[in-house]
């Protein structure tokens, strides 16, 4: 009998991983107040909730003025837009991402120009992104990915040369910080993601940082239908015109949710941080193992998955089988997103969207060049759910044990590689 989970042996881990997200009666009482209180929704905007939620969330993140609204994709494209950025801009974005990164600036009618990342953390190269600008080039979108961040310092200087706007993606960074400087108050916005899987959520919803209350001011009106709004995204000033604008507006209910979650927070983000140092040392010992470089600048970390990187010959399997071999194990992992280059949706013929059949030229995935990203995504990144650092020193240990345990079994593992691809793929 093969020791193996997936092969018929043992599971290393039984019981299963903390769910998430958590709740008490805390969120139960917040929502019940919004609903007694008869404001659901979030007109007018922003409702007392949501004005608590953006001057709570940026004291959490260290600055910025917040504007909430109704997911971490279309902050990205309300920032694009408030900066002034539109119809052929080219906007600069990693290849190794969700597909909103990319998506964002089309749905504001700019061109999303893919980039290689660093071997190193997987985000942003910022010399891969220095040779793909162009005099179009107006805004760069560094995503901090999984659980790392992009060169912040390469990227401020990148913008400062060439007059670019930034945007952090930060749905991965709740909380991250660069230099003591908290993701998503070091560019020019940040943004964020509330939804159900991000480490602080209320289901569905998004939070976007700005630099300046005008950005702010902009950024709420844009989200409110184009109302006019005050700087700093307060109530409606007369002073200022009417933009086009549509309604992304965050719920008092999901404000009163993200509430209950800040308060949960720091222990929550804690917890990920001393056991993914944990995590650290125990996998730096696994033979096949690469664990991604720490960049001392990154002084606070959040996980939101922990990323590894695996040298698919040590293992006998590339990252899609050894994935499902650590979840037969009990483990929850995760292969990762796919090449953005990979994305069909976005190819000129596949896609009836405006900016890919406008400007075919910058979709043909074929002449792209991105091997780090080709390499994550299809042979080595593996991504383990936080939820491993939430069971403690056990949980971390079990997942281990059974990468460990993977390793050790490499020979037998890649015998049946190719049965098991055919049956998990
Ligand atoms: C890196 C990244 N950016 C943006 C998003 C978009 O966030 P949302 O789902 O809230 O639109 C996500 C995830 O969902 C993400 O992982």
């Amino acid at each position: 009998m093969s020791e193996l989970a997936i092969l018929g042996g043992k599971k290393t881990r039984t019981d299963a991983y903390p769910a998430w997200p958590v709740w008490d009666q805390r969120d139960i009482d917040a929502v019940t107040e919004v609903i007694k209180s008869g404001r659901w929704g979030g007109y007018p905007y922003p409702g007392p909730k949501t004005a608590e939620l953006a001057r709570k969330f940026s004291e959490m993140q260290g600055g910025g003025y917040a504007v909430p609204m109704t997911n971490g994709t279309v902050t990205m494209e309300v920032a694009l837009r408030a900066a002034g950025i539109g119809w052929g801009d080219e906007v600069i974005v990693p290849a190794y991402t969700f597909q909103a990164t990319a998506s964002a600036p089309m749905a504001a009618g700019a061109i999303p120009v893919i980039v290689d990342v660093d071997p190193g953390s997987y985000c942003l190269d910022a010399r891969a992104a220095e040779k793909a600008i162009t005099p179009q080039t107006k805004a760069i979108i560094p995503v901090h990915l999984g659980s790392n961040m992009a060169d912040m310092d390469a990227i401020m200087a990148l913008a400062e040369k060439y007059n670019l706007v930034v945007i952090e993606d930060c749905a991965h960074a709740h909380g991250a910080k660069w230099r003591g400087m908290g993701a998503g108050t070091i560019g020019h916005f940040g943004s964020f993601s509330l939804q159900s899987s991000k480490t602080l959520t209320t289901g569905e919803g998004g939070i976007l940082l700005c630099k300046t209350p005008e950005l702010a001011a902009k950024a709420a009106s844009i989200i409110d239908c184009g109302r006019p709004h005050a700087l700093g995204g307060g109530e409606e000033d007369g002073s200022m015109e009417y933009q086009v604008g549509g309604n992304y507006r965050l719920s008092e209910i999901s404000a009163a949710l993200a509430l209950v979650g800040i308060e949960r927070f720091p222990a929550q983000a804690r917890q990920r941080e001393e056991m993914a140092a944990y995590m650290d040392e125990a996998l730096s010992e696994v033979p096949g193992v690469r664990v991604l470089k720490r960049d001392v600048r990154h002084t606070t970390r959040s996980f939101y998955r922990y990323v590894f990187a695996i040298n698919p010959q040590e293992f006998g399997v590339e990252h899609d089988v050894l994935c499902a071999a650590l979840d037969a194990e009990g483990v929850d992992c995760w292969v990762g997103y796919e090449a953005m280059h990979n994305y069909k949706l976005f190819q000129p013929q596949k896609s009836r969207l405006a900016v890919p059949n406008a400007f075919p030229e910058y979709f043909d995935f074929e002449k792209m060049d991105l091997p780090t990203a080709t390499r994550a995504c299809e042979h080595e990144a593996v991504w383990l759910d936080e939820a491993i650092f939430r069971a403690g020193p056990q949980g971390v240990d079990e997942a281990v044990a059974a990468i460990k345990k993977i390793q050790g079994n490499a020979l037998e593992l890649s015998q049946a590689a190719e049965e098991l691809r055919k049956k998990y793929s």
